[in-house]
């Protein structure tokens, strides 16, 4: 069983790899799928800063690849002091896939929070919505 820390660690090492030449703001993201693989992202900057990509979006990008579609906890860590939320855009993103999805958010210090994606993004737009 893949505990809340076992998962923020995972999302703290690919942290590491992110290109983050222009903010210096380095985030990591481990999404724990329904079958228990995890795939983890980091957020990809580019000098077309439009272009950047958030470490949540990379992880979603990297389960949905692998053929995922059911997720049930994502673990956030950014360098900084405070806890990384995930800005709207991947609010978005992950509703599509896993409207009930847990959202963990680390910080630097070793201490989380934990929301329920529907606590952080409702009354949201999706499928349903379209008839
Ligand atoms: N960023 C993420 O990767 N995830 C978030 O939830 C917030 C923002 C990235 C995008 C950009 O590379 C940097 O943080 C500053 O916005």
């Amino acid at each position: 069983m893949m505990t809340d820390r076992k998962l923020i660690d995972m999302a703290t090492q690919v942290m590491g790899n992110a290109h983050t030449p222009y903010s210096r703001f380095k985030v990591g993201a481990a999404l724990e799928c329904t079958d228990g693989e995890v795939f983890s992202g980091c957020n990809i900057e580019n000098a077309a800063f439009g272009s950047t990509m958030c470490a949540e979006a990379s992880a979603i990008a990297a389960a949905v690849s692998s053929g995922r579609r059911s997720f049930k906890r994502i673990a956030i860590i950014s360098e900084g002091a405070s806890y990384c939320f995930p800005c709207g855009a991947c609010r978005q993103l992950l509703v599509e896939f896993a409207p009930e999805i847990e959202v963990l958010c680390a910080r630097s210090d070793g201490r989380y929070v934990s929301y329920p994606l529907s606590s952080l993004l409702p009354m949201s737009f999706g499928k349903e919505q379209m008839g």
